[in-house]
């Protein structure tokens, strides 16, 4: 056969190309700091590390129980939950000093009384705290604290140190208080005290599968085959020596997320078989899920990073929206107007709010809410 010496050439040249190309990835795949080569790796880990038992076998303890370090309950308000039949019990993760955050909940998407006579359905909003990190403010916040406990009677507090690294903590007192005093409760919350909660939106649909009573059911905002953080000035490093694997199991960010009753229990028993020092407490919840064989469905109107966009055409749909302070009476007065739902239902509503919602959601540079899609759903 004759082949040109210039075809020849082009045919090494693009070789040669090639080559160095894939060299390139190569050296991109091993120097960790790469962003978009870290996601790419782990998330092509991730079948891996979802399928199979490494992640549980490699941070699976053996201890007996006197080993479980156990904090005491300063408060612990151990009765909130019995006697009645609880629909949703949700703990609010929150920290001595947000008090503000705390009064503003509970005047809003937090109110049992309200949830009990517009929806006919029993909540319960309960806040998970630690003791303040502060040795000098530690004493009369405390008081205070037991004050307002006295009003409200719906906090639980542990006394660990109330820090970022002790979120696996807050964690354990979480799904700890759920095994011990709220094992009823047919599904349970977790959620950050700056987020805002469609409360009548969620019961009225968790009313619907509580009727076909589902099982294995762990909804929010999913991670999917996240690769742990190595570098050290992160607020989320993880040395190697805490986590081996280049992906997370799949999980739902801590800030709000809902699992049914079977959950919470198999992800309590978990809890107490595993390491506990990873202090990213919604990793390490994905991890007692993994090795229960639970796995995470993504709501699409679980938000992220931002607040949603204020429209009825989306308050008709909210399950949560995040970063909200003080406009959150705002934000509940307009969700809960009676208007909404005039003006979205019905064939119009139904097709003016698929309109609407396409503009606020489908943008290019919107902020991180709810994804395109789910305008489409
Ligand atoms: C990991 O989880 C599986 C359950 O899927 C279990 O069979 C296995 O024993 C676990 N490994 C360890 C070390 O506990
Ligand atoms: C977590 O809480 C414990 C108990 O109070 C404390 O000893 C420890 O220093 C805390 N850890 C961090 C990282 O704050
Ligand atoms: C848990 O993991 C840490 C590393 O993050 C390790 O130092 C510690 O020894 C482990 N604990 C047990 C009981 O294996």
């Amino acid at each position: 056969m004759f082949i040109s010496t210039r075809r020849l050439r082009r045919c090494q040249f693009v070789q040669v190309l090639s080559f160095c190309f894939v060299m390139s990835l190569m050296l991109m795949w091993v120097q960790d700091d790469n962003d978009v080569v870290n996601h790419i790796k782990s998330y092509s880990y991730r079948y891996l590390i979802n399928s199979y038992d490494f992640v549980n076998d490699s941070l699976t303890i053996v201890r007996d129980k006197s080993d479980i370090q156990n904090y005491n309950y300063l408060i612990s308000n151990k009765y909130k939950c019995q006697s009645e039949n609880v629909l949703l019990l949700v703990f609010v993760k929150t920290s001595p000093e947000n008090r503000r955050r705390r009064d503003a909940i509970r005047r809003t998407w937090g109110n049992e009384d309200y949830i009990r006579s517009q929806y006919d359905a029993t909540i319960k909003v309960m806040f998970a705290l630690g003791i303040d990190k502060d040795p000098a403010k530690r004493s009369l916040l405390q008081k205070q604290l037991e004050n307002e406990n006295k009003v409200y009677n719906d906090l639980v507090q542990q006394d660990f140190l109330d820090t970022f690294h002790n979120l696996t903590l807050k964690f354990l007192l979480q799904f700890g208080w759920v095994n011990t005093y709220c094992p009823n409760a047919k599904f349970i919350m977790s959620s950050d005290d700056d987020i805002f909660v469609h409360t009548p939106n969620l019961v009225t649909y968790l009313k619907d599968l509580d009727q076909i009573g589902v099982q294995d059911f762990w909804i929010g905002r999913v991670h999917r085959g996240s690769p742990p953080i190595r570098k050290r000035n992160s607020k989320y490093y993880v040395p190697y020596e805490m986590y081996q694997w280049s992906s997370y199991p799949d999980y739902t960010a801590g800030a709000a997320y809902v699992v049914s009753q079977d959950v919470a229990a198999k992800v309590y028993d978990a809890s107490q078989t595993l390491n506990t020092s990873l202090y990213i407490d919604d990793v390490f919840m994905g991890i007692c899920a993994n090795k229960m064989k639970v796995v995470p469905q993504y709501h699409l109107f679980f938000s992220g990073e931002g607040k949603a966009p204020y429209h009825q055409c989306i308050f008709n749909r909210m399950m949560t929206s995040h970063g909200h302070l003080d406009d959150i009476h705002y934000l509940w007065k307009q969700a809960i107007d009676p208007k909404v739902k005039e003006l979205t239902s019905g064939f119009w509503g139904d097709s003016y709010c698929r309109l609407v919602n396409i503009l606020l959601l489908c943008r290019i540079r919107y902020k991180d809410t709810y994804p395109c899609s789910a305008a489409w759903s």
